[in-house]
């Protein structure tokens, strides 16, 4: 076996080729020059990951981080650190114009520091546009990598470093470094990360996407669908748990699908009833749900389980059949409101939250009406909505009759008005109720010596403010709803 403690990997030896062997291998070298630097430098070099996009997204980041510490990095809050990191996201447009505005600034940054790195990642790398763009128009990037390589950072550091101390000559002193692959079907397992909260966590059940919805870029930024063993995802919820940890929430673009092409294949009920049986576990949430594959296996696992939460984000992104069809969504609007119907029979209490997307192309006004009249009927506890956005390279995006801006802003402003009323509603109905909350930050600084706001966590992910102290993070407690404020509570513990 080999060892994956870095202090004794013999640096001076080839690199293994199988993983994650060759990663601590790469740590490890990283690791001392790490030390070498900071020993220059007369403190610990820093790093900065911020995360665009997904909760996918903020796993991954979370991984980056764990290789980052591990090669003696440490945190820092501001974007004046030694290594930048920016996980991107293109999922729509303005997700991608932000990025640009943002990598500009830091290359004003990096005039002040010229030793800083700047490191490019995620879902908007996998776009040969955007790639072409940065090599052009920010040739002070050091690195660039995707969404299939994460897991080779520690390598693609020593890259960068390595151009950078072996070429003296001023011209060659700075090379990108780039690293994108098209798609993989590689997982790598035990590689250390960084939970950014003791108390929760996000679990990867699988990678990619098969769907194809016409309108989304996902599919060919995170590749073919693949699925995680069982018995590693379950190991690592173990392990979790073991470490503190009481709420998971598995992770996946269909996770309905999850298992397909496994050796040893086990449905995502299957999984979650697993889950669900480990010991010290309290919390299990997942997402996201795609309606056509949603089984009555699963209903029945969520409603006899004892720790899935009673919620499920189950987008449905339009309520016309015409649309949905040219989404390729495979299902209708009957069909997904008698998923709901099935939902609400096996578990009365189970709140439903959604994603709608405004203005996809040739969508008419009796379409949009549709949709409305959708919301109505489920009366859903949350939606995300959103202005379609055109991704090139998408089916959609070569559809003629693209809905005008204005038009599109209109009926935004309609569905808004129906989520909120349907959203206030079942809010307000839990009001005077006490439910058990997670506590999970500190929202005010104790100012009367004793007592601090605290923000908890509600089964159906609303929020809820109450005072306590700051010990109680992390922990299940019972809240009083004393007051419904549209979109959260003000509540109080109950003794
Ligand atoms: N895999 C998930 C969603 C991932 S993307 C699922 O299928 O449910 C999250 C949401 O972004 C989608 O549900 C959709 O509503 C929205 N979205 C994706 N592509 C979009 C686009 N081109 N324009 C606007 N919204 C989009
Ligand atoms: Fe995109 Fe559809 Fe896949 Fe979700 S299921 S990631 S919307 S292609
Ligand atoms: Fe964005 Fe990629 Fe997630 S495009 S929404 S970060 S999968």
């Amino acid at each position: 076996m080999f060892d994956l403690n870095l202090d004794n990997i013999d640096t001076g030896l080839q690199a293994p080729e199988s993983e994650p062997h060759r990663q601590y291998h790469y740590m490890a070298k990283c690791r001392k020059l790490v030390a070498k630097l900071a020993a220059v430098k007369g403190r610990k070099l820093k790093y900065h990951v911020e995360t665009f996009g997904c909760q996918m997204n903020f796993k991954d980041s979370e991984k980056l981080e764990g290789v980052l510490e591990a090669i003696g990095f440490e945190a820092e809050e501001s974007e004046k650190a030694d290594i930048v990191i920016y996980n991107t996201c293109t999922v729509r447009e303005n997700a991608n114009t932000k990025v640009y505005g943002r990598i500009g600034y830091l290359g004003k940054l990096k005039k002040q520091n010229p030793d800083m790195l700047i490191a490019l990642c995620g879902c908007m790398m996998q776009e040969a546009v955007a790639v072409e763009k940065i090599k052009n128009s920010y040739r002070f990037v050091d690195l660039i990598f995707g969404t299939h390589n994460i897991y080779k950072l520690a390598e693609l550091l020593w890259k960068v470093y390595g151009n950078r101390l072996s070429d003296n000559r001023a011209e060659h002193r700075h090379r990108m470094v780039i690293d994108i692959w098209k798609d993989t079907d590689r997982i790598v397992e035990e590689l250390p990360s960084v939970l950014k909260y003791k108390f929760k966590a996000g679990v990867n059940i699988m990678f990619g996407c098969n769907n194809f919805c016409t309108y989304c870029i996902v599919p060919y930024v995170r590749g073919r669908e693949r699925s995680r063993k069982y018995a590693d995802i379950l190991k690592e919820i173990r392990d979790m748990v073991s470490n503190g940890i009481v709420e998971v929430m598995l992770l996946g673009q269909n996770v309905n699908s999850y298992g397909k092409g496994l050796e040893d294949p086990i449905s995502f009920a299957e999984l979650l009833k697993q889950a669900d049986s480990i010991d010290g576990i309290k919390r299990i949430r997942f997402m996201t749900s795609h309606p056509k594959d949603l089984s009555d296996e699963l209903i029945d696992v969520m409603a006899h389980s004892r720790h899935i939460c009673r919620h499920i984000h189950l987008p449905v992104q339009s309520g016309s059949d015409r649309i949905l069809k040219a989404m390729n969504r495979h299902y209708t609007a009957a069909d997904y409101m008698k998923l709901i119907g099935k939902l609400r029979d096996a578990m009365p209490d189970i709140a439903i939250t959604t994603d709608i997307i405004v203005g996809f192309p040739t969508e008419t006004e009796e379409d949009f009406s549709d949709t409305l009249k959708l919301c109505e009927e489920v009366g859903f506890d949350s939606a995300f909505t959103f202005i379609y956005s055109k991704r090139t390279g998408t089916p959609a995006a070569a559809m003629e009759e693209q809905v005008p801006d204005d038009v599109v802003k209109e009926r935004f402003d309609r569905l808004l008005e129906v989520i909120q009323r349907s959203s206030e509603k079942r809010a307000s109905s839990l009001a005077g109720k006490t439910v058990e909350v997670l506590v999970e930050e500190l929202d005010r600084e104790p100012n009367d010596g004793h007592s601090c706001m605290l923000t908890g966590r509600l089964e159906n992910n609303l929020l809820v403010h109450f005072k306590g102290c700051p010990d109680m993070i992390g922990k299940l407690l019972n809240v009083k709803l004393d007051e419904c404020r549209g979109f959260y509570f003000l509540g109080s513990i109950e003794e």
